[in-house]
């Protein structure tokens, strides 16, 4: 049937605004598809275990490096059946960890959780988290801690003498249980022998337990690790019980803890205070003792560096009468070359490499999508290894700290709302020990190797074995109470 001039019309007159609404509508939908934020590139390797097998059977830090070479800045990946997304840079790094800290929640596996305790701080985020935060971070404060440093010296004294005389010592090792002693002091000051000594006992089945696999049948690692965390919560609600028999209000963390009272007049549980007692302990321990060995390592192998750092110490032992007036807050102040030797220490070593945050929603960072509940991870060795922020990074250069570093360059301590409270301790304990290892003592290796391996953090291969031995000319000691 043939059209009618009138037909064209009508047809035209309808039909075309119809078209046309309907390439409007389609430019649009387009516009908005080109606006969705896509997934980072990378590669999700195989379908459950992703790219486990290509972390793991090697350096971890290869594999982040050889990623960040091939992707760029953020890439995604799946580990052990997560889907990530790896940041290396320190803007990334900034807005996961402080600006947009409220979208990205603390993740942990719940093995872990179970040993450490539930209540401890890492684990929280919001009122919560605020309120330990305060907590600790007051009692960890330089005005807090100055007051410990004859303490801390003592132990350092009596850890170095105690490996002197040429045998063989594991220095990871003998690091350890020295900031282990530390950090019993910051928990509680002076504490009785017989805690103590159960307090190490027990933590150290925690510690074995810690990374095994989490099976609950008894006799594996795992129980017993979960059997050793009761009895530390038990050990701990005893000196709690005592300590509010005595009625005294310590100035320690556990004083802290037990002290305090949120806005509505509530104290904490001894499970609460238990938690993150224990939790302190590990944040404490192998973090510090890592870096301490790789310091001792980092001296051993420069030795004209070991010669400044000995002339800045030994100007300091002098001023103190040859070690017989105990050190000050005001003379670790003084130790700008040990300082340095410190931070580049941290940052070569970059013991903890990375960190860990799952998003809470969907969000959108330059232009990618990083999609609700999976992982996130800015990861510190890359950004403390990248030449334009450390040029020639895998030199050991303290001086590059004569220079502060551009923002969020450096993270050994992380930054923003989890940040490491307990930074300045660590510092401290540094400077006392090579303060008096410096200027008493001398240690050898048998060979120094260049290998390193991860218990989970990375320390010299071995951990760094050497004999130490007492300098005859520096007999005088001094004894601090
Ligand atoms: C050189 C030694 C240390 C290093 C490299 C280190 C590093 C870190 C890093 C990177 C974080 C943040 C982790 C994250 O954002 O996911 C952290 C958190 C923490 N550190 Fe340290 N740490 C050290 C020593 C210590 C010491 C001596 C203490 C206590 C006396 C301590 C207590 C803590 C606590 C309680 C947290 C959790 C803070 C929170 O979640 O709000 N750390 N540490």
């Amino acid at each position: 049937m043939e059209m009618e001039m009138g037909d064209i019309h009508l047809y035209i007159v309808l039909f075309i605004p119809v078209v046309l609404s309907g390439i409007f509508i389609m430019s649009l939908n387009k516009r908005k598809l080109q606006r969705t934020p896509k997934l980072p590139p990378g590669s999700m390797g195989w379908p459950y275990i992703g790219e486990t097998f290509q972390l793991y059977s090697q350096d971890p830090n290869v594999f982040f490096s050889t990623k960040q070479r091939r992707y760029g800045e953020i890439f995604k990946t799946n580990i052990l059946g997560c889907p990530c997304v790896m940041l290396t840079s320190p803007e990334a790094a900034k807005f996961v960890l402080v600006t947009q800290a409220h979208l990205f929640k603390p993740t942990y596996p719940r093995c872990k959780e179970r040993l450490i305790g539930p209540s401890a701080i890492f684990y929280h985020q919001g009122d919560y988290h605020m309120r330990l935060r305060k907590l600790v971070q007051g009692c960890l404060s330089p005005e807090a801690i100055r007051k410990i440093v004859p303490n801390i010296e003592a132990t350092a004294i009596s850890a170095l003498e105690s490996w002197s005389g040429g045998h063989i010592v594991n220095t990871y090792d003998e690091m350890k249980k020295f900031a282990f002693d530390i950090g019993i002091l910051t928990i509680f000051g002076p504490l009785d022998t017989y805690y103590k000594e159960e307090l190490k006992k027990n933590y150290l089945i925690v510690d074995k337990g810690y990374n095994s696999f989490p099976s609950y049948i008894p006799g594996t690692t795992y129980k017993n690790a979960i059997l050793a965390r009761k009895r530390l919560s038990e050990i701990l609600s005893e000196i709690i019980s005592q300590r509010k028999e005595k009625r005294r209000e310590e100035k320690d963390l556990l004083g802290c803890l037990m002290n305090s009272k949120d806005e509505k007049g509530q104290i904490l549980t001894d499970d609460q205070i238990s938690d993150n007692i224990i939790g302190v302990l590990f944040a404490a321990r192998d973090t510090t003792a890592s870096v301490l060995t790789w310091i001792l390592k980092y001296l051993h192998d420069d030795p004209k560096l070991l010669e400044a750092v000995k002339a800045e110490q030994k100007a300091i032992y002098k001023q103190n009468a040859e070690g017989s007036i105990p050190l000050t807050w005001a003379q670790t102040r003084e130790m700008s070359l040990t300082y340095k030797v410190i931070l580049e220490s941290m940052r070569m070593a970059s013991i903890i490499s990375f960190t860990f945050r799952e998003a809470v929603a969907d969000v959108e960072y330059n232009g990618y999508l990083i999609p609700k509940g999976w992982k996130v991870m800015p990861l510190f060795r890359n950004i403390h290894h990248n030449p334009d922020f450390f040029p020639d990074p895998h030199k050991f250069d303290p001086s590059r700290f004569e220079v502060a570093p551009k923002p969020n360059t450096f993270l050994p301590f992380g930054n923003g709302v989890h940040a490491c409270p307990g930074n300045e301790v660590a510092k401290l304990e540094m400077l006392i020990v090579v303060h008096h290892l410096a200027t008493k003592f001398r240690w050898g290796v048998e060979k120094s190797r260049s290998g390193i391996q991860y218990g989970p953090f990375p320390v010299p291969q071995h951990g760094f074995p050497a004999r130490f031995w007492k300098e005859p000319c520096s007999q005088i000691q001094h004894e601090v109470a």
